[in-house]
């Protein structure tokens, strides 16, 4: 049987809708009563059948369960309705002699349970308590929620400003690069393919995301410290003096000194610096032996040199590949790192 009571009072959980669940209508009445006068919109049920299709079509927030029914008993029923609601409240009323089993079913998704006869302000107070815990449980979830889903927006937002900030710090190096070509035609694109290759290069070496993306300032920039040469001097068609030449020996510390102060072209700048080292330390301008050559720097100077001679100078016509490797092999272990120079040979001009 079940009866509707309008909703009174002024309680914080007025118009909460609340389901009393009691074979003995005698039980179920004062219960019913009570609640409505504290401001709850009560219904009621009479078994555990009806209680669970009620819970399913009606979702009220609390429900208050007898244990002991014909039918359909107080534990099928709290089992049934937490398969598909766990969000309402359900309290469970005991006799005296199931009280264990009252117990047990906090296990299944009780929230609380009471000894009949019911002690009306007592239920009351039980209740407005497990309101306030799902309530409380409910708040920290959605707080979760939000905070989660705020976090993925930054996270999202940072990732998309790196991301700029990564394209035009590009498009400087890039800049800068192309200055160098400008005042050094001769060696118009030897940086892109410097870089290029240099990239390709990194990828059979398996380098870090950071590494490559050193490699890649590194060799668009290697050269950066011709801006600090004598145009003279770069563009003399001959052979150079020994003070010319002693004066184009000092771009990598010309180019060191350029990128020192830019933050993000921190790993670029051995690159910059140690480009024209040879692997048997007899490279300038700090002499750095093999065992003080990363990587990076070994692949730009074997890069650097294939480019190099492969391409039109002032002094000399552009060399062949078949050539260039050859001549390169001839310095294998004494220019270049002899372990690299085969990756280069048989990997990367593949
Ligand atoms: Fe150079």
């Amino acid at each position: 049987m079940m009866m509707a009571v309008s909703p009174m009072g002024d309680n914080k959980n007025s118009g909460v809708h609340v389901l009393v669940v009691d074979d003995e209508v005698a039980a179920c009445e004062p219960i019913v009563a009570y609640l409505s006068k504290k401001g709850y919109r009560a219904d009621s049920a009479n078994n555990g059948i009806d209680a669970v299709d009620f819970v399913r079509d009606h979702l009220p927030e609390v429900v208050i369960l007898d244990i002991k029914m014909p039918e359909m008993n107080g534990v099928d029923a709290l089992r049934k309705i937490r398969r598909f609601n766990g969000d309402c409240v359900i309290i469970m009323l005991s006799a005296v002699d199931d009280v264990g089993i009252a117990l047990d079913t906090i296990h299944e998704g009780a929230d609380d349970y009471l000894r009949k006869p019911v002690e009306l302000a007592e239920l009351a107070h039980r209740m407005e308590s497990s309101l306030d815990k799902r309530r409380l449980i409910r708040e920290n979830q959605d707080y979760q929620d939000n905070l989660e889903a705020k976090v993925a927006e930054q996270t999202k937002s940072l990732q998309r400003l790196n991301k700029k900030l990564k394209k035009a710090n590009l498009e400087i190096v890039r800049a800068l690069s192309e200055a160098i070509e400008a005042k050094d035609p001769y060696t118009r694109g030897h940086c892109r393919r410097v870089a290029e290759l240099s990239l390709a290069f990194g990828k059979e070496v398996a380098l870090s995301a950071r590494e490559m993306e050193s490699l890649h300032y590194g060799a668009l920039l290697h050269d950066i410290g011709k801006i600090g040469i004598r145009g003279a001097v770069l563009n003399k068609p001959g052979k150079l003096t020994e003070e010319e030449y002693d004066h184009v020996k000092l771009h990598p510390v010309i180019g060191d000194k350029i990128v020192s102060n830019i933050g993000y072209l921190d790993g670029a700048r051995q690159v910059v610096r140690h480009h024209h080292e040879r692997y048997d330390g007899d490279g300038y301008p700090d002499g750095l032996d093999k065992s003080r050559q990363s990587v990076l720097v070994g692949i730009v100077i074997i890069v650097d040199a294939y480019d190099a001679m492969t391409s039109h100078r002032p002094y000399r016509k552009a060399l062949g590949h078949e050539q260039t490797v050859t001549l390169m092999n001839e310095s294998r272990g004494t220019q270049f790192d002899p372990d690299l120079l085969d990756i280069f040979n048989k990997q990367v001009l593949e």
